[in-house]
């Protein structure tokens, strides 16, 4: 079971009173040293700073040892706490960090992004990327507490609260039409009050991990939008002029996989009108070459979702009413990236 979140920073107090850890570490990167840190090292004075560079490209093995060099070389004992303070990044090394020095030490998870706060931090999934294949090397261990609180997205820039903006779409495309419409009639740039909107989206991930936690079924409708905005990830990653964000990619993926549900699983189209005009309001378009739709398949042959030579989805009945394990055919996937690219013309 994963753990309850919560939100207040005096959790954190009462959690170390709680637990005599033998020493504290905080793993941070440049940013959220910057913006994060302040507030938990007046709980924390004591603690040992670990700061590794910002950015995915930290998430590989290579940090992983500069972690375990920095925890061996202050004789962290099994006894020891690592907080992640940043965003999935920082939680996803950190988690694998800790659970693998010396076969596992506690680990909590305090995330400053929208995106760890809605998604990443919670759940389990920790791990690296490896030999450019995302997520490749983990293991799913629960964090001992979650601390979230949107103060820290004061200082986040607005590009990447719309890429968190995403999963919380996706929450409420999954599993909820009222939390939909909520999330759709708001200003991105005009929220105020991010602690009821992040609750919900909590909510509904725990839900549905809590049910299935090691991903059997249930857990996978979470990829929804995954499939082809990891294949639109990858795709991005070679060129460098033009980054695409987790969230920015899923968020087309939602769109063209909608799609998809429109034709397979008669999905109203209504639907999918109103949520792809609100993410081409609010995202970047992806540019689709016609080279690109067919790398995007290549790339999709390869998702670890498959079986077999089929291609499977996450594709959604109604707004609320996902299934898993959908298959789909490559003439059908071709014609709907194809739409894409057109939308985006
Ligand atoms: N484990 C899971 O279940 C899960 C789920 C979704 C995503 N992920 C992973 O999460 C990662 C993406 O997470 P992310 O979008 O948070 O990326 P990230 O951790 O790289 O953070 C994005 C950027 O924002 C900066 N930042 C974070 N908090 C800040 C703050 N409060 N103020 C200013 N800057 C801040 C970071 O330094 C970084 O530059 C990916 O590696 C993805 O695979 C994991
Ligand atoms: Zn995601």
């Amino acid at each position: 079971m994963s753990p309850v979140v919560k939100n207040n920073f005096d959790d954190l107090t009462l959690f170390l009173n709680e637990n005599k850890y033998d020493q504290i570490f905080v793993l941070v990167d440049q940013n959220t040293k910057l913006h994060c840190y302040s507030l938990i090292e007046q709980i924390v004075p004591n603690a040992l700073l670990i700061e590794v560079e910002a950015g995915e490209k930290s998430k590989q093995i290579n940090t992983c040892f500069q972690v375990w060099e920095q925890l061996s070389l202050h004789l962290a004992s099994r006894h020891a706490l690592l907080i992640n303070l940043g965003g999935g990044m920082i939680s996803d090394l950190g988690g694998f960090v800790a659970s693998t020095y010396k076969r596992g030490i506690d680990f909590i998870n305090i995330p400053t992004s929208l995106l760890a706060m809605v998604d990443a931090s919670i759940g389990g999934k920790t791990g690296i990327d490896f030999q450019g294949i995302k997520n490749m090397i983990g293991l799913i261990v629960q964090p001992k507490l979650i601390l979230t609180n949107p103060i820290f997205l004061k200082t986040l820039a607005p590009r990447q609260i719309r890429s968190g903006y995403a999963e919380m779409l996706k929450h409420g495309m999954i599993a909820d039409r009222k939390y939909l419409q909520a999330l759709m009639t708001v200003n991105i740039e005009e929220i105020e009050d991010w602690a009821f909107l992040i609750q919900k989206s909590i909510d509904i991930k725990k839900r549905i991990v809590d049910q299935d936690p090691t991903e059997q079924g249930l857990r996978k409708i979470l990829n929804f939008g995954h499939s082809i905005g990891h294949a639109l990830e990858s795709c991005f990653l070679e060129d460098t002029a033009d980054e695409l964000f987790h969230g920015e990619a899923v968020a087309w993926g939602m769109v063209v996989e909608s799609f998809l549900s429109t034709k397979v699983l008669g999905f109203q189209l209504n639907d999918f009108s109103q949520f792809y005009n609100f993410i081409q309001k609010n995202y970047s378009a992806v540019k689709l070459s016609t080279v690109d739709v067919n790398k995007v398949f290549v790339l999709l042959q390869q998702d670890k979702k498959n079986t077999g030579s089929l291609i499977n989805f996450v594709l959604l009945q109604e707004i609320g009413k996902a299934q898993f394990d959908i298959s789909c055919n490559e003439d059908l996937i071709k014609d709907a990236l194809k739409t894409l690219y057109q939308f985006n013309q």
